[in-house]
């Protein structure tokens, strides 16, 4: 006989897209690479999503950008200036009338500028229902805009990623942004998770980016596809009642997979499911990542 589940509609999947972004624009994709503006200054990435052609040639890229990312192995390479590029510069993003999102960019080793501006999606959507008293957990947070836009309502936000220098970037970015307050852990996620189902702490809104691989700080090891459902299961005993999570990934799991794991989890939940996007100046929709909006009812 079949379950009730089983008769229960499957919903479409979502594309998101971040909006408002004076500062960024993809301004071009394509042969594997993405043509991008941080403020004025023009770079060319590898963007490996980006199988189709490009929309303008490639001499008009190299002409555009002040400079390009060469890959020297699975993680690393090397910046070639097409023009003289300042060591760091800052972005703004307008997250309301009243508060813009300060971050301070460099060119990374590991071709990140220390922003991932399709995020501001999700900076945009936590506003409504975040305020004092309310309680944000930001896991993998990088150089935290989810962060600093939880915490400009009033929240109490928590912070945290392995790496101390990403933690003190984030640092930077709250004191550019006029923000203040925000609590910081450079912890091994999946340790921090733990602790606090321990401790029974929960919140009203959890975000959570987790790479394909990683380290904690203590060389704890992160290997996503061996530890998705392990996190999810655990994560999802933090949720308070009536609270939301947000979790992306760029590391290639599918959004329907990650839909799989958390309505096992939190039964009940309301799910959205779908792709974080960008669009580009030339027309091409570009997916960065799968990405999960869920809230515990
Ligand atoms: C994809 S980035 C997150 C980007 C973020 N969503 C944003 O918008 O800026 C992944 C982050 O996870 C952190 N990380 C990797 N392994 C970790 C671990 N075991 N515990 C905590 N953080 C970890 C990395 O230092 C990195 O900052």
């Amino acid at each position: 006989m079949a379950h009730s589940e089983a008769s229960t509609p499957v919903s479409p999947l979502f594309r998101w897209f971040p909006e408002g972004w004076k500062d960024h624009e993809l301004i071009d994709s394509g042969a594997g690479s993405k043509l991008e503006r941080f403020g004025e200054i023009v770079l060319i990435r590898p963007e490996p999503k980006a199988i189709w052609d490009r929309g303008m040639n490639a001499a008009e890229w190299r002409r555009i950008a002040a400079a390009e990312f060469v890959p020297t192995g699975r993680t690393k390479g090397h910046w070639e200036p097409h023009q003289s590029v300042p060591d760091k510069w800052e972005v703004r993003y307008p997250l309301t009338p009243e508060c813009n999102l300060h971050f301070s960019l460099e060119m990374t080793r590991f071709k990140h500028v220390g922003l991932f501006p399709e995020q501001a999606a999700n900076w945009r959507w936590v506003l409504p229902n975040l305020g004092p008293g309310k309680r944000v957990l930001n896991l993998f947070a990088y150089t935290g805009g989810a962060s600093l836009a939880a915490r400009s309502t009033g929240a109490d936000v928590t912070h945290v990623d392995a790496i101390k220098q990403v933690v003190t970037w984030t640092r930077i970015n709250m004191e550019l942004s006029g923000i203040e307050g925000i609590r910081w852990c450079v912890e091994d996620a999946m340790r921090f998770v733990e602790r606090e189902l321990r401790r029974k702490n929960q919140y009203d809104l959890i975000i959570m980016d987790p790479p394909a691989w990683g380290l904690g700080p203590r060389g704890e090891k992160w290997k996503l596809e061996d530890q998705v459902g392990h996190l999810i299961r655990s994560t999802s005993g933090l949720v308070a009642s009536g609270g939301s999570v947000i979790m992306n990934t760029y590391s290639g799991l599918s959004p329907s997979s990650l839909e799989n794991f958390w309505r096992a989890s939190l039964p009940g939940a309301s799910v959205q499911a779908g792709e974080l996007c960008l669009k580009s100046g030339t027309g091409q929709v570009l997916p960065t990542g799968s990405l999960l909006r869920v809230t515990r009812n």
